[in-house]
């Protein structure tokens, strides 16, 4: 198998317990990652909130939730998932339309990979305020409702390079650290309501993020396949099914973790 082998064999969608007629808010749903949730969501019964600050993405991912998952109920919200009001009348009308919120899935997130003193503070406050802060307004606006219910799972998408370093990713690995961070607090806190929160550390995976990552020569997708033990990118069904584990019901005692889907690259030394 050549490094890059696209026809490497990938992964099979599972049957999950516990996901039917759930509830499910997933923010950055438009594209990538969030749209394979979604998807991975839809193919186990949920019905589904996607929030997403691309209206087109969004209308996009309804349209393809809709064809293959025709008994999924989808509604969009447009918004920013730095904008506290914008989000308090995203997880209200998910309330409206469904009556409860079980699960969110706290996505959305931005890239950023440039030398550290060229890091302008625009861009150092837009990683802050998109990988960070809006993963704690986002999962404090699902807890009031899940409160209430005195149920509910958020996993938050950190990535592997919240828990490892790198040269000209300070901002990216510094926010995503924070973000395991915050899962760890949070699931300490909201445990006696019945809340779990985990988060996910996803590896390279091909998205459109990645893609125009290579577009524009700032990832060299050869040599991250071959740095990878397992020899290739991550699928984003591959992330889904992870957090569907993490959402079901063979998952019910675990909370505040860190789980990391990166072919080995954090375990490889070399
Ligand atoms: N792709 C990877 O290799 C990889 C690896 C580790 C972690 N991650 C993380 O996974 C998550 C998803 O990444 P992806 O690769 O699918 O990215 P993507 O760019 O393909 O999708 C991100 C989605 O989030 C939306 N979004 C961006 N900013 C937003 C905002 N302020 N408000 C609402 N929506 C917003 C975008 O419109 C887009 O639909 C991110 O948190 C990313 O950091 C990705």
């Amino acid at each position: 198998m050549s490094h890059s082998d696209s026809s490497a064999p990938v992964f099979q969608h599972s049957a999950y317990a516990g996901i039917q007629d759930k509830v499910v808010v997933v923010t950055g749903g438009g594209s990538g990652i969030g749209l394979a949730l979604a998807k991975g969501f839809a193919r186990n019964g949920a019905h589904l909130l996607l929030i997403d600050i691309n209206a087109q993405a969004m209308a996009d991912a309804k349209g393809e939730l809709q064809q293959e998952f025709p008994e999924s109920r989808v509604e969009c919200f447009e918004a920013s998932v730095t904008d506290e009001d914008a989000i308090d009348a995203a997880f209200a009308h998910a309330k409206a339309c469904f009556g409860r919120i079980d699960v969110l899935l706290n996505n959305a997130g931005v890239s950023i990979n440039k030398p550290s003193l060229d890091i302008t503070p625009a861009e150092w406050r837009r990683a802050v305020e998109i990988n960070f802060s809006s993963v704690f307004i986002c999962a404090q606006a699902a807890a009031r409702h899940m409160i209430e219910q005195q149920a509910g799972v958020i996993i938050n998408t950190s990535s592997m390079w919240g828990v490892s370093h790198s040269a000209e990713r300070t901002a990216y690995c510094s926010t995503k650290a924070a973000v395991v961070s915050m899962t760890k607090c949070l699931a300490v806190e909201w445990a006696r309501h019945g809340i779990r929160v985990n988060a996910i550390g996803p590896g390279y995976t091909r998205t459109p993020l990645v893609d125009e990552l290579q577009r524009a020569g700032r990832l060299d997708v050869d040599a991250l396949s071959k740095r990878t033990p397992l020899h290739r990118l991550g699928e984003p069904g591959e992330m889904a099914e992870l957090a569907l584990f993490l959402a079901s019901g063979s998952a019910t005692f675990i909370t505040g973790q860190i789980y990391v889907s990166d072919g080995g690259w954090t375990a490889n030394g070399f």
